[in-house]
């Protein structure tokens, strides 16, 4: 029998994608000849917001701006902690406004913000995980950047290296499932170099492994409230390992938003106060 999972509500951050466009590509996924359906986009985002309001979870949202296209991915723009904010500082030029615009929400929150001096972008490669943070580097979010990060939140950071640049961000290619000193993980091993695969092995040894077509189809790019995992539909085996291991998938197709490289998690900035 899976054993029971108990949600706890979450406060998270969002962006509508009114300004969603793939016009540079910063990575692999992206290819600015490629048109975005921005009705589509909005359809399938409020669909996700639709998911988390109706499973209980509170929701914010910070204004899009024009010219930001990527504004949208919130979880690039902050990783918070007990209420304390390490702001970004995003590796492309064309995304490095957007700290600005997301600063000055957590402001208006009541949050004081860190301004990280080396490159480093939010939860994009920076995942909370109960007593560690987990990092990842190599494409994006820099070594020095994890340093900080240890000495900002005094939380030891364990950092790993992620080698296949379609899994740009540790995101892309790993979830957290349960918080608090027991917690559990979700990964794609290909995507992490041979050194950082043997510590999330040793780290995590009841881990969900997902196959090439889960990590493919976005299936890490998720979002779990300890039962409830908002996933890609089409991580077909990812989802029916999550439920036989007592999970609840909720299905969210936010295929349009692949198009600039990222899916559900990218969307999602999560507020831990
Ligand atoms: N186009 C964006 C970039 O390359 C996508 C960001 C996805 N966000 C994420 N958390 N993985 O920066």
């Amino acid at each position: 029998m899976p054993e029971r999972r108990v949600p706890r509500r979450r406060r998270y951050l969002v962006c509508e994608p009114r300004h969603f466009a793939v016009q540079y590509a910063i990575n692999p996924w992206m290819n600015p000849d490629t048109r975005v359906d921005v009705d589509l986009a909005q359809e399938q985002w409020q669909s996700l917001i639709g998911a988390y309001r109706s499973h209980g979870h509170a929701v914010d949202t910070v204004e899009p701006v024009p010219g930001l296209p990527d504004m949208v991915f919130a979880a690039n723009s902050a990783v918070v902690v007990d209420g304390r904010v390490f702001g970004s500082l995003f590796h492309a030029p064309e995304r490095r406004p957007e700290s600005t615009h997301y600063d000055t929400w957590f402001k208006a929150a009541g949050y004081d913000v860190y301004r990280p001096e080396s490159v480093c972008e939010g939860e994009g490669d920076l995942v909370p995980a109960g007593r560690y943070v987990l990092a990842g580097t190599g494409f994006r979010t820099t070594r020095e950047a994890h340093r900080e990060v240890q000495e900002f939140f005094g939380l030891p950071v364990i950092s790993l290296t992620l080698v296949d640049p379609r899994f740009y961000h540790l995101d892309t290619a790993l979830f957290v499932l349960d918080e608090g000193p027991e917690a559990n993980i979700a990964y794609y091993p290909e995507a992490f170099s041979p050194g950082s695969r043997e510590v999330l092995a040793r780290l995590y040894p009841d881990a969900v492994l997902a196959t090439r077509e889960d990590a493919l189809a976005f299936g890490l790019n998720s979002v779990c409230d300890g039962h409830h995992v908002f996933i890609s539909p089409e991580a077909t085996a990812l989802v029916s390992e999550l439920a036989r291991r007592g999970y609840v998938p909720v299905p969210v197709d936010l295929s349009e938003f692949r198009k600039a490289g990222g899916g559900i998690k990218c969307c999602t900035q999560e507020i831990r106060s």
